[in-house]
């Protein structure tokens, strides 16, 4: 059979037991982040254009070329969210939040929607697990979030993490940086495609972004934006390398490092994990300490990074302490009852009293009206370990009958009993 409808080119749809392993990484990422002093913020997956055009740039290739925008049906511009910072700049602008005390630390998981390529490893609906530290603008905050990221990675299992670095400096570095670049492209404008040419009027910076290969030739030979630091741009890298040092994470000077979205400042970083592609970053972040200000906020600093999720869940090897969830064990069925009765017997198995630890079994109750037999075998096809099987008899009684669907055997037990027959020795399985 052909499906009349198929998932939108780009999105993807996660299936059991797959999400599984999402949910424990998004559990294990809540657990890390709150060990660091954050808590999670959700914002909506909508926002006024304006916003992104506004915070992460006019000139970017997600600005330009990547956002799913469109008119609703009041001919209000809105955007599906290309990544969070800005949303989470407007959520903490708009709701005061300087006032909770500063550093305000916020983090956030969900879904984001860039119009790219797709790819192993890139898609249209992607997610993103996300953090922001607002309100401190010194070099040990940037190396406390690095050293809580690589925390949450070492606890999913990746060891060989590269971290890279480089500092974009503060806006009197970039403005000299941008008249140098400037300069030194303008000789070579009519070798430039057409959007190198706009940029290098609007914003030469974002011609660093470019996946022309001439262009990324010619750009080997630019001048490098290191050269043109101020002496507070250079002193804050400095600490930071150093805190992070201290810290114990390894990183990596990567001096051509600049990150394609605008409200950079200072410090940014990618980190990339083996198994992914050389240019496919699992993390990106950075400073962003003009950004609130520009949304109309307080004038506060700020840092965070964003992890792409699926990424994430591709290179990474499931620690083996993360066993799928078993299919439930227990199959109760009614025999000549009404159905309720076979509801009412599976609640009290899955609620009974139990020893500590031992943990109540998962219960389904047969709720078709096919025979006994036919059954039992889906009850053993599913991997259920045991049928419990009530009738009228067994309801006058109090007790119900405990079939072993593995050897065959059955017998019949008081029904407050019950649930303690069904645990699982650690010899069955
Ligand atoms: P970004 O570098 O644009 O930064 O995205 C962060 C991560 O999201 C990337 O490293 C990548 O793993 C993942 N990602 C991006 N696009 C896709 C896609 N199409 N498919 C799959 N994964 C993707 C930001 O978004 C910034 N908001 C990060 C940040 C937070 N900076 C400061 N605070």
């Amino acid at each position: 059979m052909t499906a009349r409808h198929r998932n939108v080119k780009g999105t993807r749809d996660l299936l059991w037991p797959e999400t599984h392993l999402w949910s424990r990484v998004e559990a294990t990422a809540r657990q890390v982040f709150h060990a660091y002093g954050y808590g999670e913020i959700r914002t909506p997956m909508l926002e006024e254009t304006d916003l992104f055009i506004r915070a992460v740039g006019q000139e970017t290739d997600i600005v330009g070329k990547e956002m799913y925008s469109f008119e609703d049906r009041k001919g209000r511009s809105l955007t599906l969210r290309p990544e969070s910072t800005a949303g989470v700049g407007r959520a903490f602008v708009q709701h005061g939040m300087e006032g909770l005390g500063l550093p305000v630390k916020l983090f956030y998981i969900g879904p984001h929607f860039r119009y790219e390529r797709p790819q192993r490893g890139r898609y249209r609906e992607f997610h993103q697990i996300g953090a922001e530290l607002i309100g401190d603008p010194g070099p040990t905050s940037d190396a406390e979030l690095i050293l809580m990221l690589v925390r949450f990675l070492e606890a999913l299992g990746f060891l060989d993490l590269t971290v890279l670095v480089n500092s974009v400096g503060d806006g009197s570095s970039r403005a000299a940086y941008r008249e140098a670049l400037r300069s030194f492209l303008e000789p070579h404008r009519t070798g430039l495609g057409e959007d190198s040419r706009r940029r290098l009027e609007t914003n030469p910076l974002r011609i660093l972004d470019t996946k022309d290969p001439a262009e990324r030739d010619l750009l080997a030979n630019a001048p490098r934006l290191d050269e043109f630091l101020s002496a507070e741009s250079r002193a804050h890298f400095g600490d930071f390398r150093t805190a992070l040092g201290a810290c114990g994470v390894t990183h990596r000077l990567e001096p051509r490092l600049v990150r394609g979205l605008d409200y950079y400042a200072l410090t940014v970083f990618e980190i990339s994990a083996a198994g992914l592609g050389a240019q496919d970053a699992l993390v990106g972040g950075g400073r962003y300490d003009g950004l609130l200000a520009e949304l109309g906020g307080p004038d506060l600093p700020a840092i965070g990074f964003a992890i792409g999720e699926d990424r994430l869940l591709e290179a990474m090897t499931p620690p083996p302490n993360w066993p799928v969830p078993r299919p439930p064990e227990v199959h109760v069925i009614g025999i000549g009852v009404p159905g309720v009765e076979s509801l009412r017997l599976a609640e009290e198995l899955r609620n009974a009293d139990r020893a500590p630890g031992t943990g109540g079994p998962a219960v389904t109750s047969e709720l078709s009206e096919r025979s006994l037999k036919a059954t039992l075998r889906w009850a053993a096809s599913q991997g259920r370990r045991w049928a419990v099987l009530v009738g009228e008899a067994e309801l006058a009684a109090g007790t119900v009958t405990v079939k072993d669907l593995r050897t065959g055997e059955q017998r019949s037990v008081p029904r407050g009993e019950a649930s303690r027959s069904l645990v699982r020795k650690e010899s069955d399985s």
